[in-house]
């Protein structure tokens, strides 16, 4: 039974953590869809699922190298989490490719294509992370973050979003 979202302290952040994979995953997934598609929403505006998935992913890293990441190191994990940050940056190269293909304009049918394809590469970086970062670095979220750290991932889960220039610890490679 999920506890209630009005108990920060009682929510488990592996979960939700977890749900924030799915659904960046299914936003890139259903901007492909509509790129194949050819199709456009009542805005013409058919990119912005994929900069809506490509904000969330952003926030999402950003939570963790701020939030989740350091108890967790300090608590002894630092080779996994030396792994995670490396793939973090593969994952913010990939969307800064992303951010290029889209400014490029080199024509619609060209430009889909290529960004199905640069997808493609990103949801395949992105279950190469997931997999590894669920079991192994989830399953510690409850466990190794003080009360206090808890609290403040589940507020910044809640209302929180990037600070604007952030970038992720690997960015450069
Ligand atoms: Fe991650
Ligand atoms: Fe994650």
């Amino acid at each position: 039974m999920p506890a209630p979202a009005s108990n920060p302290a009682s929510i488990s952040i592996g979960e939700l953590l977890t749900r924030e994979h799915r659904e960046i995953d299914a936003g890139i997934e259903a901007f492909v869809a509509r790129a194949r598609n050819g199709a456009e929403d009542a805005t013409g505006n058919w990119v912005a699922p994929l900069l809506d998935a490509m904000t969330a992913l952003r926030r999402h890293i950003y939570l963790e190298e701020a939030f989740l990441f350091p108890p967790i190191r300090a608590a002894g994990l630092m080779m996994p989490i030396m792994v995670m940050l490396r793939e973090h940056g593969e994952l913010w190269r990939a969307m800064d490719q992303l951010g290029e293909a889209l400014e490029s304009g080199t024509g619609d049918s060209c430009l889909r294509h290529n960004l199905v394809t640069r997808c493609g590469t990103m949801l395949e970086l992105l279950e190469a992370h997931n997999s590894k970062e669920e079991p192994i670095i989830y399953s510690r979220a409850d466990v190794d973050l003080s009360e206090a750290a808890h609290a403040e991932l589940a507020r910044f889960l809640r209302t929180g979003s990037t600070p604007p220039g952030w970038v992720c610890e690997r960015a450069a490679g």
